[in-house]
């Protein structure tokens, strides 16, 4: 190649063509479309942006694989395929979704400053969900915004204990991982800034967040973190060890000779590998979610448990934001209420035993926990459908209110950056999960999620006035949260209170709420916090 030549290909390889939407990344051009945010002004979408193969065949379950290049220009304007899950509605999505979306407020050009970069990785239990959040709300801010898809289900949570057989488990938030690597890449393509990288998450995706902070995978792939309702402390993360057995023995598979068992599990239809998830979730409801890996010749995403890690300071060490909403716990109660009727009742309280207490199903000490929890939420009363506060409480507590503290005040002890918390309170028309279902609407606060209602544009979305209850709280967590992207200090509009790190002797955290946020000490219901922290000194360290 002559030397003119050579600068021709390397100008084109450099430069993007701002007429033509077209972006060019070393594995090939892209072209983006326009659309237009909440103010009104345009920004750049580039969507469905391969990562990873597709892992199909005798790549399923496997570790993912950097996806490769191609010729010509790629079309990128349509919405990434769900990954393949069953509800409802049947089954939608595919196994080939190892896609991300990039937004950018300004067509990436030479002269660019490179902007701080905000990745979302979506909740849903690991098990459904994906990348469907509009960015019209926070591309206001000068963020270049991505989200991303991973495996669900068994897909992603395979695992067979058999170093050889290269299947060790957590092949989702290996997806995660090489989505961030990818971000890490190559988001300078599209005026993002790779040394300034914040990655954020809800629910179980704020759980695989926290993992993304404590995995060695990590390690210099980005550089603040954010948990909206998800701790890796929560007890989503229990997953099921070998449930790859499990699975080919639901199939009818032979399993005494573990590759050809693989290769047949990996002939099967999706389909099939979703029933046997199905009938098995009855008897192991955590058999999708994230472990302790097994031994293998590769490389382990997660060796230790998540406890230790905190404990032992052996994590990525970066500016963390956690937080939860109020009223979490109406999460269950829209499902169940829409499907029979009914108001959530608790009926049986060794539901809320936290399963890394390791307390034996019938022992004499279930009992204990199971009657300290009632006594606690219900005093001498009966749980009753006709008041759902007490129910709504203690699941909010259970799942994320005392997994997230714990986290915070575990990470306090051995974090080289601040730790912030916040307790999101706000109640407004953008509630848009709790307003599904009347009980909830009316319900005070916060359902799990509904933060999200405020971040991002939903089908469901109601008109935003201007200058509304809705647009101040909007506008608020917006400046917060790409603030926190941008400076690693979450700082409130005009500077008027400082949201103050947690500090070895004050448990600060920022209460978000409707109309204003004020910054507390102790902690959200400290008499709470202390109830279960009290649970856990009782009956944690002795296993220690
Ligand atoms: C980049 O900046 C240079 C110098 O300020 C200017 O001449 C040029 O027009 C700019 N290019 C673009 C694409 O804005
Ligand atoms: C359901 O709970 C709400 C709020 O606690 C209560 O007002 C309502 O009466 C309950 N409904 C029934 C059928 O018990």
């Amino acid at each position: 190649m002559g030397y003119i030549t050579f600068i021709l290909v390397l100008a084109l390889f450099t430069h993007s063509n701002a007429q033509d939407l077209i972006v060019n990344i070393p594995q090939g051009a892209l072209r983006g479309s326009i659309d237009i945010d909440r103010v009104g002004n345009e920004f750049y979408k580039f969507m469905n942006i391969p990562y990873g193969q597709p892992p199909l065949g005798n790549l399923r379950f496997r570790a993912p694989v950097a996806a490769e290049g191609w010729e010509g220009v790629r079309e990128v304007n349509t919405e990434i395929p769900i990954c393949f899950q069953c509800g409802y509605a049947g089954c939608p999505g595919s196994e080939d979704c190892l896609y991300l979306n990039v937004y950018t407020p300004e067509f990436p050009t030479a002269n660019t400053t490179l902007k701080p970069v905000m990745v979302f990785i979506p909740g849903g239990g690991f098990t459904d969900g994906g990348p469907y959040e509009g960015a019209q709300h926070l591309i206001t801010e000068d963020i270049v915004l991505v989200t991303i898809s991973y495996r669900l289900g068994i897909f992603g949570s395979f695992s067979v204990d058999d170093p050889e057989l290269g299947v060790p488990g957590n092949a989702a938030m290996k997806d995660q991982n090489l989505a961030i690597k990818w971000v890490h890449d190559n988001i300078k393509y599209f005026g993002g800034d790779s040394n300034n990288i914040m990655v954020f998450g809800d629910s179980a995706g704020a759980a695989s967040v926290h993992l993304q902070v404590l995995s060695p995978m990590s390690k210099g792939l980005f550089h603040k973190a954010l948990c909206e309702s998800g701790v890796a402390l929560f007890d989503l993360m229990n997953g099921v060890r070998n449930n790859g057995i499990l699975v080919a023995q639901q199939l009818g598979i032979q399993t005494d000779n573990l590759p050809e068992m693989l290769n047949s599990l990996q002939q099967v239809s999706p389909w099939e590998i979703f029933t046997a998830q199905q009938t098995l979730t009855a008897e192991y409801p955590l058999i999708s979610t994230p472990l302790v890996e097994m031994e293998s010749n590769e490389p382990a995403f997660l060796s230790d448990e998540v406890i230790t890690l905190i404990q032992t300071g052996n994590y990525n060490h970066m500016p963390f934001v956690i937080g939860h909403n109020n009223a979490e716990g109406l999460f269950r109660h829209i499902p169940i209420k829409q499907a029979t009727g009914q108001n959530i009742t608790i009926t049986d309280f060794t539901d809320y035993i936290p399963p890394d207490l390791l307390i034996q199903p019938g022992s004499e000490e279930e009992t204990i926990i199971a009657n300290r929890i009632r006594e606690f939420y219900y005093g001498d009363t009966e749980p009753s459908p006709t008041d759902i506060i007490q129910a709504i409480q203690l699941i909010t507590d259970y799942t994320f209110a005392y997994p997230s503290y714990r986290a915070a005040v575990e990470h306090v002890r051995t974090a080289q950056y601040p730790v912030y918390f916040y307790y999101f309170s706000a109640d407004t028309l953008l509630n848009i999960f709790k307003r599904t279902e009347e009980v909830a609407a009316n319900f005070p606060g916060a359902s799990h999620t509904d933060e999200k209602g405020y971040l991002f544009r939903y089908s469901n979305t109601p008109e935003i006035e201007s200058g509304s209850v809705e647009e101040q709280a909007l506008a608020r967590l917006v400046t917060l949260w790409t603030n926190f992207a941008k400076y690693s200090t979450p700082t409130l509009e005009n500077d008027e209170i400082a949201w103050e790190a947690i500090t070895a002797d004050t448990f600060n955290f920022l209460h978000f709420d409707t109309d204003r946020s004020t910054l507390k000490t102790g902690a959200p219901q400290p008499e709470n916090m202390a109830f279960w922290k009290q649970l856990y000194d009782d009956f944690f360290p002795a296993r220690k």
